[in-house]
C-alpha cells in the first residue's frame, strides 16, 4: 500500500465549551502531551499529507500543530457548521488529490496508526466510503451504524434517530475513510437538513449507497476511539494511557514493582533493565539508560539518567539534569540544569542547579548551589574529584578545582584551586569550665523574670 497516496484530515474546530477552559479543548494533555499532538503522532506514522482545520482565533492550536507536524497544512474552518463543512475548509488539500482521504478527530488521543491503516486498506480494496465502529458501554451521544442485510446503509446521529435506532449498540467512532476519487462529490452533496442543522461527515455513507458504491464498516475497542468533551473524560484517557506506556515498557524490560504508581509521560524512554519503585512520576522530556533505578516518591522532568545510576527516595530532576553512568542522587536532592558526571555522589538533601560535578566527586549533605543572586543565573564548576564538606554554600560564579576539598560549613565566594583545601567559616573557640556557670546565669535571669511578672 506504500505506493498509495494518502491524506488525512485532523478536524480541531471544536469550542470544547464542556471542558470549562480558557483552552481550546485539543490542547489540553494526556500523557503530558497536547490531544493533538497524539492524533498528529499516529497520523505521521502513516505517511502522505496531513491537513489539520482548526477554529478561527486558535493561535495556540496552530503553533502546536507546528511543532509536532511542520509539513502539516492549516485551515480555519470560520464558522462551525458540522464535521463535513470543517472537512470541506481543507477542499484546497483534497481537491489536490489523493487515492485516499482519512478523517480522525483531534479530540481522540488514543487513536492508533494501525487501525487508521485498516481504515485505508478498506478503501484500497474497493470500499468508497469506511467507517470506524465500536460497541460503547454507553452509547449516549453517538451516532449509530444502521445496518441491514450485514451491509452499512447509513449512520444516524442521535438527534435525528428513531427509538429503534437509538437501540442500536453499533456507533461510529468518527473515523472515516474516503476514496480520492468520490470523496468531493460526495461531500459537496452533503446538506444540514437535519435535527442540528449541520453539515454531518456521517451523511456520506447513505450518499455513496445511493450509488451503490461499497460502504464498510470495521470495529475497534471503545478505549481507543473515547472522544473527549469533558474533564472527566480527560482523566479517563489519562488512566487508559497510562495503563498503555507502563504495559508498553514492562514489555520492553523495565521493571515495575507497582506499575499502577508509577506515571510516564507520552515521550518517556526507559532502556531494558532499568528499575522504578512505586510512586514515581516522569514528566515531558525523560530518558533513562540501563541499569539504572529510580527509587520510591521521585519526580523526574526534562532528565538524563544515565546507566547504573541510581536517583532518590525522594529526589527531583528538573529540566537539564543530565546524571552520568553510576551517579547517586539520593533523597531530598533537587537537580536542575547540571551536568554530574559518572560516579558523582549527591547523597542527601542538596541543590545543584546550573553546574557541573566532575566524575566520582562526592557533595557532602545540606550542600546549596546558591545560583541566582535575585537577578540572573550563574554556573559553578567543580571539577573532577572534589569533596564538598557537608552544609556548604557555593555561590556562584564559582569553580572548585579537580581533587579540591571544601571544609563543612564553608560559604565559598572565590574559585578553590585544584588540589586546594578551603575554610570558609569562622574559627571555633573553647571556653573551658564554662558550661555550668552559663547555665547558672540564664536560670537565676529566668527566676528574676518570673518575679518582676508575679
Ligand atoms: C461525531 C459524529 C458521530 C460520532 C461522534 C464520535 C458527525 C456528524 N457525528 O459527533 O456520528 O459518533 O462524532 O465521537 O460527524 N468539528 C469541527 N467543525 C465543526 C464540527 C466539528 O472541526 O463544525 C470537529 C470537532 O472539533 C471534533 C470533531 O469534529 O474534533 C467532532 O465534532 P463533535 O461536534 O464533537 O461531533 P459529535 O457530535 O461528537
Ligand atoms: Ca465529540
Amino acid at each position: 500500500m506504500s505506493q498509495r497516496t494518502g491524506l488525512t484530515l485532523v478536524l480541531a474546530a471544536g469550542e470544547g465549551t464542556r471542558m470549562r477552559s480558557r483552552q481550546p479543548k485539543v490542547l489540553h494533555a494526556v500523557g503530558g502531551r497536547p490531544l493533538i499532538a497524539h492524533v498528529l503522532a499516529a497520523v505521521g506514522r502513516l505517511g502522505g499529507r496531513t491537513a489539520v482545520v482548526v477554529g478561527p482565533g486558535h493561535g495556540d492550536v496552530v503553533a502546536e500543530v507546528k511543532r509536532v507536524a511542520p509539513d502539516a497544512e492549516i485551515f480555519v474552518q470560520a464558522e462551525r457548521r458540522g464535521t463535513a463543512h470543517a472537512v470541506l475548509a481543507a477542499r484546497p488539500a483534497i481537491a489536490r488529490g489523493a487515492d485516499d482521504i482519512l478523517v480522525v478527530f483531534g479530540d481522540t488521543p488514543l487513536i492508533t496508526s494501525a487501525t487508521l491503516e485498516r481504515l485505508r486498506g478498506a478503501v484500497a480494496n474497493g470500499a468508497a466510503v469506511a467507517v470506524l465502529g465500536f460497541r460503547p458501554a454507553d452509547p449516549t451521544g453517538y451516532g449509530r451504524l444502521v445496518v441491514e442485510d450485514g451491509r452499512l446503509v447509513a449512520i444516524r446521529e442521535e438527534k435525528d434517530a428513531s427509538a429503534a435506532e437509538r437501540a442500536l449498540t453499533l456507533c461510529n467512532a468518527g473515523v472515516m475513510a474516503l476514496d480520492g476519487r468520490h470523496a468531493l462529490a460526495l461531500l459537496e452533496r452533503i446538506d444540514d437538513r437535519n435535527a442540528k442543522q449541520e453539515f454531518y461527515l456521517t451523511d456520506a455513507v447513505a450518499l455513496a449507497r445511493a450509488q451503490e458504491l461499497a460502504v464498510v464498516a470495521t470495529e475497534t475497542e471503545e478505549d481507543e476511539v473515547r472522544g473527549i468533551n469533558t474533564r472527566a473524560q480527560l482523566a479517563e484517557a489519562e488512566a487508559m494511557l497510562q495503563r498503555r506506556l507502563r504495559q508498553q515498557w514492562l514489555d520492553a524490560g523495565v521493571t515495575m514493582v507497582a506499575p499502577d504508581t508509577v506515571f510516564l509521560s507520552a515521550d518517556t524512554k526507559l532502556a531494558p533493565d532499568v528499575v522504578i519503585e512505586p510512586h514515581v512520576v516522569f514528566g515531558a522530556g525523560v530518558v533513562v539508560d540501563e541499569g539504572a533505578v529510580i527509587r520510591a516518591f521521585s519526580h523526574l522532568e526534562g532528565a538524563h539518567v544515565g546507566r547504573g545510576a541510581r536517583v532518590g527516595p525522594f529526589a527531583r530532576l528538573r529540566p537539564g539534569a543530565e546524571l552520568g553512568p553510576d551517579v547517586r542522587i539520593g533523597n531530598f536532592v533537587e537537580v536542575k540544569a547540571s551536568v554530574v558526571e559518572a560516579g558523582a555522589k549527591a547523597n542527601h538533601l542538596a541543590y545543584i542547579g546550573d553546574a557541573r560535578v566532575g566524575e566520582g566527586s562526592n557533595i557532602g549533605a545540606g550542600t546549596i548551589v546558591c545560583n541566582y543572586d535575585g537577578v540572573a543565573k550563574h554556573h559553578t564548576d567543580i571539577g573532577k574529584g572534589v569533596f564538598i564538606g557537608s552544609n556548604s554554600s557555593l555561590v556562584a560564579p564559582v569553580s572548585v578545582g579537580a581533587g579540591a576539598y571544601v571544609a563543612s560549613g564553608s560559604v565559598i565566594t572565590d574559585n578553590v584551586p585544584a588540589d586546594g583545601l578551603a575554610i570558609a567559616r569562622s574559627r571555633q573557640t573553647i571556653k573551658e569550665n564554662r558550661a555550668s556557670s552559663l547555665r547558672t546565669r540564664k536560670s537565676a535571669g529566668k527566676t528574676k523574670a518570673r518575679q518582676a511578672a508575679d
